[in-house]
């Protein structure tokens, strides 16, 4: 332990719980094939892929992703990595791609006591790796970095360090050093264990040849680095050593240090080292916000959170999964917990662990891992489990959505199967669905454009019902709260402005900024809020 809490229970201890942020097309894909090919969960390299497409037509069944090549939903996979010191546990949390879905994406790095963030070698710090680090620094999770597609031209070291270190705002440390560039790069020096790790161009399954090397004189590293690429190694290494602040594992675990690995994903290269550097850094179980008290990984006690809902993974049946981080203790299947929300128990009898061959049954489950729970629709996004104390765990937020659409069904005849469809998407938290208190018809309300397109052709392929989205007068919404007496006045001579969200919540809806700034002033016992915690 790094910190002054106290030992884990090893089985606890030994589990990484991680999500992998990029943007898109430096490697993500490739890289979670290698962690499961030497977390011997697959066989063959190759088999993700497949594996996606297969998953894709199970649960995302929408043409329009495939088209699209945007991975909506999100899943967790877990396998075993084994090295000198351990066996861990690894829990990957899939992060959905696209920018359109950061709120699921924020809200799945919930779940995370890490990030590992690819960069392209040849590009840096690229958009989308911009916005997905600020949502990991909002929680100052702990990031490792990997520097991928090595074998190709990339650019200067010095400068990529650079670029992350002024864009992101976080010191770096180099875990290893690669030599030579794009046609020249021969492998690495790794300066955590000090040793030279030399790629195989030929195979790109094979695990990278390591030769142990006693400090930057060994003799040794002359016989497989020629001499102009290891003269500039030991130059760089020394100005790196100068420049650059060494692995401090609290800064790290801080999330103000990112150690950088890098490496070629694709050749296999680099990556062993990375699950090295998130066995023996990567933090373990982290403590969970809760309220009325933090929840501590080593309680006896079992809790958990739900912080992804994904409904029709099964067509054939109309059955949800919610996905569970487990915040403390030991889970057997058949356990009796209780939802603290309603407050009645649940016994959680078909558990399933998505181990990377495929979804299986969880005989158990301890802190830090993510189960998936069948439901019909108890299970929210944000709701707490428990073995029977009133504790709820904080910090899964919902946002205000950004835009705002009237949603009609085709068929006017259908408007019950609508609101029905609706009212999951709002459970799953793929859209928000408000009711004005006047006029019939939902608003609903998204973060990014797209996801009226996904919601249209999923209320159709789920429901059978096409629907019409048009504009709304509406263009945003904040969540009522405040002393009752004054959010019944407020609400009853604003009627036109007010809607109900699937919780039953009071929220304004107006297209001018100056209504809310009007509020704020005429209503100084009303607070209107763009962010709502799910509970
Ligand atoms: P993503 O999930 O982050 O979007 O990226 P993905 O792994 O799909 O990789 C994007 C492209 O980059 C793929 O090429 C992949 O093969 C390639 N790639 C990944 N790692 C490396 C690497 O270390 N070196 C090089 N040179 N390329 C790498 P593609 O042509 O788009 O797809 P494919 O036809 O190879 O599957």
């Amino acid at each position: 332990m790094l910190d002054n809490r106290p030992e884990l229970p090893p089985e606890i201890a030994r589990r990484r719980t991680f999500a992998i942020i990029s943007h898109p097309d430096a490697g993500k894909t490739t890289l979670t094939e290698k962690f499961l090919l030497f977390g011997g969960a697959i066989q063959m390299a190759g088999q993700v892929r497949a594996k996606g497409e297969a998953r894709r037509t199970r649960s995302d069944f929408m043409a329009m992703e495939k088209d699209r090549g945007i991975s909506v939903s999100a899943s967790a996979m877990s396998f075993d990595f084994s090295n000198q010191n351990n066996t861990f546990r690894f829990n990957l949390v899939d992060t959905p791609g696209h920018s359109d879905f950061s709120e699921d994406t924020y809200r799945t790095l919930t779940a995370v006591d890490a990030a590992i963030m690819v960069i392209d070698g040849a590009k840096g710090v690229e958009s989308q790796t911009q916005k997905l680090f600020e949502v990991c620094r909002l929680r100052d999770l702990p990031i490792l970095t990997f520097c991928n597609k090595m074998d190709r031209e990339s650019r200067d070291v010095f400068e990529i360090i650079d670029e992350i270190q002024e864009n992101l705002a976080i010191d770096v440390t180099p875990a290893s050093w690669p030599i030579g560039i794009g046609r020249d790069f021969i492998g690495c020096y790794d300066i955590l264990r000090d040793r030279l790790e030399l790629m195989d161009r030929a195979d790109r399954n094979k695990v990278a040849e390591s030769i142990e090397i006693n400090g930057l004189d060994d003799p040794k590293l002359a016989e497989h680095v020629p001499e102009a690429q290891l003269t500039q190694l030991r130059e760089e290494l020394e100005m790196a050593r100068e420049l650059l602040p060494p692995l401090d594992a609290e800064a790290m675990l801080q999330g103000t240090l990112t150690p950088i690995w890098f490496g070629s994903a694709i050749n296999s290269f680099g990556v062993k080292e990375l699950m090295d550097g998130i066995a023996n850094y990567g933090p373990e179980p982290q403590v969970q916000s809760a309220e009325p008290r933090q929840i501590s990984p080593e309680e006896s006690k079992v809790s958990g959170f739900v912080f992804k809902v994904q409904a029709n993974m099964d067509p054939k049946h109309r059955d949800r999964v919610a996905f569970l981080r487990m915040a403390s203790g030991h889970f057997k299947r058949g356990m009796k917990l209780t939802h603290v929300r309603s407050k009645k128990p649940m016994a959680i009898s078909n558990p399933v662990m998505f181990l990377a061959s495929d979804r299986e049954l969880a005989e158990e489950a301890w802190a830090g891992d993510i189960i998936g729970i069948p439901n019909h629709g108890q299970l929210r996004i944000g709701d707490t489990l428990t073995e029977g104390e009133a504790l709820r765990v904080t910090g899964i937020p919902s946002f205000a959505p950004e835009l705002l659409q009237g949603v009609r069904a085709g068929d006017p005849l259908k408007a019950k199967h609508l609101e029905k469809a609706l009212m999951q998407f709002a459970e799953e938290g793929a859209a928000k669905v408000f009711k004005p208190s006047i006029g019939s018809g939902f608003i609903v309300g998204v973060v990014g454009a797209l996801q009226f397109e996904v919601l249209a052709s999923r209320i159709e392929l789920e429901y059978g019902l096409p629907v019409r989205f048009e504009q709304s007068q509406f263009t945003s919404a904040r969540w009522v709260s405040g002393d009752k007496q004054a959010v019944d006045k407020f609400t009853e001579s604003n009627k036109q402005h007010i809607s109900h969200d699937h919780d039953g919540d009071i929220v304004y809806l107006t297209r001018l900024q100056w209504d809310i700034d009007r509020v704020a002033r005429d209503y100084p016992d009303v607070t209107l809020s763009a962010t709502k915690e799910m509970m």
